[in-house]
């Protein structure tokens, strides 16, 4: 292991017994001491930076100190006004250079930049679209005019459409604001958690017909890929529905297809860049649907574990948590794996609500005890003494995703996210992105800044950001061997990049 972090339970010793007082006053020797047993106990707390490390540290938090105390500090208001600000902070763009490991939590809808999406594969021949009755958007790609379907009357050729239209960038924009989260005005659009979910929702469904193209996705995996790597991120674990994808006649592609582009595409990525680990999915099936498909699934996802065993990591279950069912609604089907005596690791999404005490909350004591791997979001974990306990001792991670959680309005001032008490107190944890495309984030780095600065605040350090990263490669689902190949090539990066900024 890089990172001497003593795993040994620390012996807290009562310390406050031994203060003494002299005269009213605290001992200041006791003061220092009660400061860096707590310091001790945070999110790197453990870590031992070399003479260099620390002095980066110092200027970290310097710069820290500095953004602060600006007028408007960036992760007290709403990613979409703060954006801007982050893109000019020094603390940002250090962030941007570092090493960061692995991307835990990511869904495939939302991988790639809707940039790419418009100016790339809306250009590309055969790109039919539709305007739907409730203002939202269809794409299909067909070798002929397509058939009328009940969401979509009237299908139109978007190069024909595009001759016809005098304001192409304007057009292209419009389509953009179709396919992400991304506005001006975030607290007009968005006044609460109903409609920002109904617009997030719209999106996945806009953005499908362009992603499950056959052709496209190839294309999108590998730009997935490159967009990461770009922000110095070596490793994916991708949540993915595996969409049925479709070619210009018709012809449909089953789930292994999906599985096995996915397989291909990472290796030819691999080859292109040999500095790049690898990528893994998590099949996930929406929590709408009923038992009985839920079930199917839970069976379907064993099978595909067993043809693609270095591929498929496990299983999770997506879409809002408040609107349909609960893990325990599930709770035959998930069950399935340990009847039918098969591992099928589950990585899900638990507890990502602010109503406590609902079902919802429920969902992360749940979570556990369907033995899962990591939680996704675990936003109201803090709240749940027992459920925080089992995970801190099973070492499951929580995947803490900021900006999403600040989008889909959680938390409006990430320095209120409930994340802060976890952190002080060193609990398992990753950083990730949820969603780069619907809340205009390209790889970790925007959700790194928040947890570091606003969530951290001065008490981060250049350990909590070592922590986190290597936390990344030892919560993953890979294998023992590939975590060491991971952990040395992740040393590389980091001793390279502390060179850099020396
Ligand atoms: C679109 O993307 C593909 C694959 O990433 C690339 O080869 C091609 O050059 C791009 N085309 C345009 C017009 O940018
Ligand atoms: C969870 O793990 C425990 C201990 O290994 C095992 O007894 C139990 O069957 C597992 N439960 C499920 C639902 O997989
Ligand atoms: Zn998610």
């Amino acid at each position: 292991m890089v990172i001497s972090i003593c795993q040994a339970v620390v012996t807290y010793v009562p310390l406050l017994w031994f203060v003494r007082v002299t005269d009213g006053m605290p001992d200041p020797a006791q003061r220092d001491l009660l400061m860096r047993q707590e310091a001790f106990r945070q999110t790197g707390g453990q870590v031992a930076l070399t003479a260099t490390e620390q002095k980066l540290d110092a200027y970290l938090h310097h710069l820290k100190e500095k953004e602060m105390s600006a007028a408007q500090f960036p992760p007290a208001i709403h990613f979409f006004k703060a954006k801007p600000l982050i893109q000019k902070s020094s603390i940002f763009k250090m962030l941007q250079k570092m090493p960061k490991g692995a991307a835990l939590h990511i869904h495939s809808s939302s991988l790639v930049s809707v940039e790419w999406l418009v100016k790339n594969v809306t250009y590309r021949p055969h790109c039919y679209i539709c305007f739907t009755w409730d203002n939202s958007v269809r794409f299909l790609f067909s070798d002929r005019q397509p058939f009328p379907r009940w969401d979509c009357f009237y299908w139109q050729l978007l190069e024909t459409l595009r001759a016809k239209i005098g304001d192409p960038t304007g057009f292209d924009n419009s389509l953009m604001q179709h396919l992400t989260l991304f506005t001006d005005d975030p607290d007009g659009e968005y006044p609460n958690q109903d409609v920002v979910w109904e617009k997030f929702e719209k999106a996945f469904i806009a953005a499908a017909g362009l992603i499950t193209h056959a052709p496209v996705l190839r294309d999108y995996y590998y730009k997935g890929l490159g967009e990461l790597q770009l922000d110095n991120i070596m490793y994916l674990e991708l949540r993915s529905g595996l969409s049925r994808t479709y070619e210009l006649d018709g012809t449909i592609h089953d789930k292994g297809w999906c599985l096995k582009t996915f397989q291909e595409v990472t290796k030819k990525f691999i080859e292109d860049h040999p500095d790049f680990l690898g990528a893994r999915i998590i099949i996930s099936v929406h929590r709408a649907l009923s038992v009985s498909a839920v079930k199917a699934a839970v069976k379907e996802a064993i099978q595909l574990q067993k043809a693609f065993p270095d591929i498929v990591a496990g299983f999770d279950m997506v879409g809002r948590e408040n609107s349909v069912g609960t893990l325990w609604y599930f709770r035959e089907a998930l069950s399935l794996p340990a009847e039918m005596g098969v591992t099928l690791p589950y990585f899900f999404h638990a507890g990502e609500t602010d109503d406590e005490g609902t079902d919802v909350d429920q969902n992360l004591l749940d979570a556990l005890l369907f033995n899962t791997t990591r939680i996704g979001h675990g936003y109201a974990l803090a709240h749940h003494p027992l459920a925080k306990e089992l995970s801190r001792k099973r070492n499951v991670a929580v995947e803490l995703c900021p900006i999403s959680n600040q989008v889909l309005k959680l938390v409006s001032d990430l320095r209120n996210h409930p994340a802060a008490v976890l952190m002080s107190e060193g609990h398992p944890m990753v950083i990730s992105s949820d969603d780069p495309a619907l809340f205009g984030t390209t790889g970790l780095s925007y959700d790194f800044y928040q947890a570091f600065v606003g969530i951290g605040g001065l008490k981060a350090n250049l350990g909590t950001l070592k922590e986190l990263a290597v936390n990344s490669i030892r919560y993953s689902s890979l294998p023992p061997h590939l975590k060491n190949t991971g952990y040395a090539m992740w040393q590389n990066k980091w001793d390279a990049f502390i060179v850099d900024h020396s």
